[in-house]
């Protein structure tokens, strides 16, 4: 017991989903699959649930009553490939939902029946049972759909009894068969019946009654060596009452003999449809093949597939001609390793032919044939060569459809095409067709596979193919896609797989009835150019098959192995024209912006003061002690008219002596000698001073600037270039106000040599530093030289005259 329940832990248990989801716990599904696990015993513990069990490839040889008791629900059971010598039904009294029970593959002798009423599949074959295991209630198992049988003795009286059941496939899978009773087949009633043949049995008699019995017969494992020995033939190969229309061989070993009898025989039955698989056959001939009587048959398909030749030595003609003066319409041999096909000189019925997988070459075309209603070709995986001799071929016809694929199939520019008006498909795919394949073909041609070949570039002066809808151009060495012009109608197209780096987009101008493309796995190269084509993949999704999975970058290596729907390409960056406009819109921008500060904030008041602040200091560097050797006593000297005094009172001097308070400042006031000529004090002022400033005003220039002007005009200090004046415009002076005989401050003047008093108080900033740039230089230096002299404070006093000298501190 506890042996058991370990073992069945082991078991795979599925529990189908959906059911468990969504169905009521007495409708799940569950299976346990206890196959090929060594099992000597049904395992115990079966969940109750369990509605499949596979017990399949074990040990079990025998059933206990309660085994499957526990579970109720079981559908489907399988017991098949064990050892089970002994079955008793009953065993599944309790399972009353048992559809489908599989006791095949076991070594059962003897069955006590009981009535399964909801038994749908019933297998029994394979097993050692001496006469069919069949009684009455079998055949009150009016569920029955599928009956697999097997018995050594096949008799009569025991298929009578399941006569009345309307069995859809009866099955016998025989190990032996000892003695069977003819007639006994036909009894059943059954839409089809497959025999597996034992060895040592007669293959006529369960053929010949197999056909009177069912629509459709199969029969597996034929032997002629041990199922064709002893028989006489002629007389079985008319048969009456015979019901089959469809007769399937498989896996068939005969003399050719025994399988032209076999032909003869199904050529006069009802059969319409004769497959044969895996079919062998050789050996000597002695038959005559023109006595093989055609006449009288409903054959319409012979399909042999899976051929074999031992070596024989029948005429080649002779097999290929059976084949194909049958009077049918449909044909297959394929898988045949057949070198080559003959038809009869005069027309035949065939629509369909396929010779798939041989070794066929272009011979097959070299010899006129007429197969007027040919509609279909298959040629696929052989070794074919001109294309242009297969049209000729197929010019005689009325086909539809041609596979060629898989051969070696070229096409010469030279050589011309025949082709039917008919043809509407053709596969051509592996193949080693160029670029010159689009000059032969077919202008009716709707579907149209070229996959695999060498094509390079579809050409432009092709014929025109208005019809085709379809083309495969996969696995080419196209660099682009086609453009529509020669196909207006195309509305599928693979190209997949080439070599297209960056698809031009006038292809989905001119192919404006694309429907669907795939132009993944090409070795995109993800610039600018395929910008357009990626924003199409994106929008038309439906369009571009297995986008965007199969679409990846290549090139540029930075983006390899990156999807093209994740590259991002700026518009900016791959539009020239757009580049340029931004470009030129922020120069425009730039340049207003300028032009306004120009303008409104006085730019060029700024520049120059800057322009001169830096030329302050570059000649401040350049002042050489040699300069200073004058006798200075003061740093400035200030000359201003009497009008303009509260501004230098109570702006500029405040100003200059904010550094350190110490400019010494020459004024009017105290520092004129009353002994000696305003002039002559004047003089001595600004030769005593290091530097001179002159405020002018149109007020200074009318009453005090004739003092200075014929003193500068002699005085070498003075010359234009000269730093020792400084002018401050305090006012703007219009030129002509300046009277002509002031020569000297009209080039003053108009060389702009001066600090211009700004009217903008957020100026004087710059404009004090400037001032002071000028005056503040080598203060120290000066300084040394200065000699100790004290002055009287500059008291309000005397203010009264026009200029006055002050000498407050030398340090
Ligand atoms: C049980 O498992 C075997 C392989 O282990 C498989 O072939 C078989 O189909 C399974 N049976 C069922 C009912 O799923
Ligand atoms: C059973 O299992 C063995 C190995 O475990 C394996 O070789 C064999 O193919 C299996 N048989 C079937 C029918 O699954
Ligand atoms: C078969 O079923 C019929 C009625 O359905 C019944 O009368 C008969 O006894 C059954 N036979 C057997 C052998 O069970
Ligand atoms: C065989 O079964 C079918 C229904 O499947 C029925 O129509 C036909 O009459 C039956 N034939 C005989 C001979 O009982
Ligand atoms: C022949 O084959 C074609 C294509 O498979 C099929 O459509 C047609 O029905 C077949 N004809 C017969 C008589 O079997
Ligand atoms: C084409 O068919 C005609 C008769 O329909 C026949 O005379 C001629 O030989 C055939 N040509 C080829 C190339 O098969
Ligand atoms: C091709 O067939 C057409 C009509 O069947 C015929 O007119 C033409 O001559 C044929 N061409 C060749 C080269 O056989
Ligand atoms: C053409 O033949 C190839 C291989 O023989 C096959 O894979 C392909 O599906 C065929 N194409 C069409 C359109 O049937």
């Amino acid at each position: 017991m506890r042996y058991t329940r370990s073992i069945s832990i082991f078991c795979s248990i599925i529990m189908s989903v959906h059911g468990w989801a969504s169905k009521l716990p007495e409708e799940r599904e569950l299976t346990t699959n206890c196959s090929n696990m060594s099992l000597r015993k049904v395992p115990s513990g079966l969940s109750p649930a369990t509605t499949t069990l596979d017990l399949s490839y074990n040990l079990l040889f025998q059933l206990q009553s309660s085994d499957f008791r526990s579970v109720s629900k079981l559908k489907f059971l399988s017991l098949c490939h064990n050892r089970i010598q002994e079955l008793d039904i009953k065993t599944f009294e309790f399972n009353k939902e048992l559809t489908y029970l599989d006791l095949s593959y076991n070594r059962l002798k003897t069955v006590t029946w009981y009535s399964l009423k909801g038994l749908r599949h019933l297998d029994l074959s394979f097993n050692d049972f001496d006469t069919m295991p069949i009684c009455e209630e079998v055949g009150n198992m009016s569920h029955l759909e599928t009956l697999g049988l097997s018995g050594a003795k096949i008799r009569k009286s025991d298929i009578q009894k399941i006569s009345y059941l309307h069995l859809n496939t009866v099955f016998l899978g025989l190990r032996t068969l000892s003695y069977y009773e003819e007639g006994s087949l036909p009894i059943l009633n059954t839409t089809k019946l497959h025999i597996v043949l034992p060895m040592n049995t007669n293959f006529w008699v369960l053929l010949r009654d197999g056909i009177k019995t069912s629509k459709i017969l199969e029969v597996t494992n034929i032997d002629g060596k041990n199922q064709f020995a002893s028989y006489e033939t002629q007389q079985s190969l008319i048969v009456e009452n015979s019901k089959t229309s469809i007769l399937l061989l498989n896996k068939v070993d005969l003399l050719w003999d025994d399988l032209l009898l076999i032909f003869q025989f199904v050529c006069h039955a009802s059969v319409e449809y004769f497959q044969i698989q895996h079919l062998t056959f050789g050996g000597k001939v002695y038959l005559d093949h023109n006595s093989f009587d055609y006449s009288n048959t409903v054959m319409r398909t012979i399909k042999l597939e899976h051929v074999h030749f031992r070596i024989f030595n029948i005429p080649q003609e002779s097999v290929y001609l059976l084949f194909t003066k049958m009077d049918i319409e449909n044909l297959t041999i394929s898988d045949a390793q057949m070198p080559h096909v003959l038809f009869p000189t005069y027309p035949t019925r065939f629509q369909y032919l396929n010779f798939a997988n041989n070794v066929l070459t272009d011979d097959l075309f070299k010899k006129p044939v007429q197969l007027p209603h040919l509609k279909t070709l298959i040629l696929k995986n052989n070794k074919l060569e001109t294309f242009s001799l297969v049209s000729c071929f197929a010019n005689n016809t009325s086909l539809k459809h041609l596979d060629l694929s898989q051969n070696l199939l070229q096409h010469e520019n030279d050589e011309n095409c025949f082709w039917p008006e008919t043809l509407i498909a053709m596969n051509l795919s592996c193949n080693k067709f160029a670029d010159s394949v689009f000059r032969c073909l077919p202008t009716s041609i709707q579907i149209l596979d070229l996959n695999n070949n060498k094509i390079q570039t579809v050409p432009k002066e092709i014929i025109h193919l208005n019809s085709l809808q379809e083309l495969n151009l996969a696995f080419n060495f196209l660099t682009d896609l086609p453009g529509c012009s020669h196909f207006r109608r195309l509305s599928i197209l693979n190209i997949e797989m080439n070599l297209i780096l960056s698809p031009s987009l006038d292809f989905f101008q001119s192919c404006r009835e694309v429907k669907t493309l795939n132009a993944g796995r090409n070795p995109f190269r993800c610039t600018c150019e395929l910008r357009d084509f990626i924003q199409l993949g994106k929008r038309s999704e439906g369009m571009m098959v297995r986008w965007s999975d199969s679409y990846i970058c290549k090139y540029p290596l930075k983006l390899k192995g990156t999807r093209l729907k994740d590259v991002y390409l700026p518009e900016l960056s791959c539009n020239t024209a757009l580049l340029i406009v931004t470009i030129v819109i922020i120069m425009l921008v730039l340049g207003t912006a300028t032009a306004f500060c120009y303008m409104h904030l006085d730019i060029p008041w700024y520049l120059r003061m800057l322009g001169q602040w830096t030329q302050t200091w570059h000649r401040v560097r350049k002042t050489t002690q040699e300069q200073l050797q004058r006798n200075v006593q003061f740093h400035v000297f200030i000359s201003y008219s009497e009008h303009d005094s509260a501004w230098v009172k109570h702006e500029l001097i405040p100003n200059l002596e904010k550094e350190d308070g110490s400019v010494s400042i020459c004024l009017r006031e105290g520092n004129f000698d009353p002994g000696k000529s305003v002039a002559e004090n004047i003089l001595n002022c600004i030769e005593k001073s290091y530097k001179s400033i002159f405020v002018l005003s149109p007020n200074f220039v009318q009453s005090e600037w004739g003092q200075y002007e014929l003193y500068f005009a002699h005085h070498h200090l003075f010359h234009e270039t000269s730093d020792y004046i400084i002018l401050i415009l305090l006012e703007p002076i219009p030129l002509y106000c300046i009277p002509t005989r002031y020569a000297k401050l009209k080039t003053l003047m108009e060389k702009k040599a001066y600090l211009e008093w700004p009217k903008d108080r957020r100026k004087c900033g710059l404009f004090w530093a400037n001032l002071r740039a000028a005056i503040n230089v080598n203060l120290l230096e000066i300084r040394e030289m200065c000699e100790l002299q004290t002055f009287p404070e500059l008291n309000e006093e005397s203010r009264g005259s026009a200029i006055s000298l002050i000498r407050t501190d030398c340090l």
